[in-house]
């Protein structure tokens, strides 16, 4: 039986304030819950047996799959305190069902959205009769993961997680959070204290010797982790330059069937629009996802952002790479600037906030 473990502890500080009620892998991407597209592509694999590593608000896993009726056994080691993701690793080991010492496992982060082969990183896995085996993918600024090189065998020569130094940045191949362990390898890491898994487990396996492989691939990737990742990931989704067994044909925008669009409105870029939000005439969504209940008031602009269930944008307002919590009323006319991220709840009056000058006229008196 193949068995997979699903790292979804993290907190997704990064991705705040949609992670603040709802963990990274639960947010609606294309359609779905992050997570179920993963699930998708393991069963797709063969895999039977998921244990969710969970930690973070983790009874919404459970919530999330209890009327899951698939062909897909699910299990649920919850952390108590996190436990790092080695710690992670080791805790979700005990709910596994194979008990042979060279079992392959799969292992993966839950913010990754590939098109690795799963089968072909199983199969490397086994052709080497590796310990563990790590899916490395190339990427152009590898300050922001776990760098590994590897020699000509591809064998792992070191993991260097997160470089701080341009001289620590020996090489643009990097740990793309996916992973096959050797049972045996797995059950040996230290089960009663938090552990990193690319800080500790993998350097120390590579100087002990142990057969660590890399198997590179020039797939589709890309850790969902940040705003824009998270918005451009589902965005190819949409369109089809990533894929899932979850997403029909190739589309310009995926709107859900209660969604009302005005038919002047352009949603365009792989933009997704959920139940029951209503976009005005003449509103333009690029590149953006829009979640339920969602207003959005004639001639609004927003690309590459995400606004949050049951929140309104104005008339008019313009919002580029923002990320807008849910509850949040954004007026009229407002100008919004990249990188802003506006908290659950807040109100903002028509034209109060603009990046190019504001004709308004001052309310006070001098
Ligand atoms: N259960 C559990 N417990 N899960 C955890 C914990 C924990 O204590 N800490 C983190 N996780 C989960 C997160 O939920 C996420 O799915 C995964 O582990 C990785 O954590 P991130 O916070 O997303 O790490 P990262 O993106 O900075 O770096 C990792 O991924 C990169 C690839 O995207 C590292 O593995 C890097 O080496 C790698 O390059
Ligand atoms: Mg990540």
């Amino acid at each position: 039986m193949q068995e997979a473990i699903i790292l979804v502890g993290g907190k997704g500080t990064r991705l705040r304030p949609l992670t603040n009620h709802t963990p990274k892998p639960l947010l609606g991407v294309a359609g779905s819950s992050f997570i179920r597209h993963q699930i998708a592509k393991l069963m797709h694999a063969g895999v039977e047996h998921v244990v969710f590593a969970t930690s973070y608000l983790a009874g919404l896993f459970e919530a999330e799959f209890k009327d899951f009726s698939q062909d897909l056994e699910i299990s649920y080691a919850v952390e108590d305190v996190p436990l790092g993701t080695g710690g992670a690793i080791r805790n979700a080991g005990r709910l596994l069902r194979g008990g042979a010492p060279d079992a392959p496992v799969l292992v993966l982060n839950g913010d990754i959205l590939s098109g690795v082969d799963l089968r072909a990183l199983l199969a490397h896995h086994e052709d080497r009769a590796a310990d563990v085996t790590l899916h490395l993918t190339r990427v152009t600024d590898p300050r922001a993961f776990g760098l590994v090189p590897t020699d000509e065998a591809g064998r792992v020569l070191s993991f260097l997680e997160k470089p701080k130094t341009a001289e620590e940045c020996v090489t643009d191949q990097i740990n793309a959070g996916c992973y096959v362990f050797r049972r045996s390898v797995l059950d040996a890491i230290p089960a009663d204290r938090e552990v990193s898994v690319e800080q500790e487990t993998f350097p120390q396996l590579v100087a002990a010797g142990r057969r660590v492989f890399g198997h590179t691939t020039a797939d589709y990737w890309r850790d969902l982790g940040t705003p824009l990742a998270f918005v451009r990931g589902s965005a190819d989704l949409v369109t089809g330059r990533a894929t899932s067994p979850l997403v029909g044909r190739p589309a310009e925008a995926l709107i859900h069937p209660t969604a009302e669009v005005d038919p002047t409105a352009r949603v365009t870029g792989g933009s997704t629009i959920g139940p029951h939000a209503v976009i005005g005439a003449h509103a333009v969504v690029d590149h953006s996802i829009i979640g339920g209940n969602v207003s959005v008031g004639a001639g609004a602009r927003i690309h590459g952002s995400v606004v949050d269930h049951d929140s309104t944008i104005g008339g008019e307002s313009t919002l580029r790479e923002v990320v807008v919590g849910c509850h949040t009323h954004i007026g009229a006319q407002n100008e919004l600037p990249a990188q802003l991220r506006l908290s659950c709840g807040l109100r903002i009056p028509a034209r109060a906030v603009r990046i190019t000058a504001t004709a308004a006229a001052c309310p006070t008196v001098h």
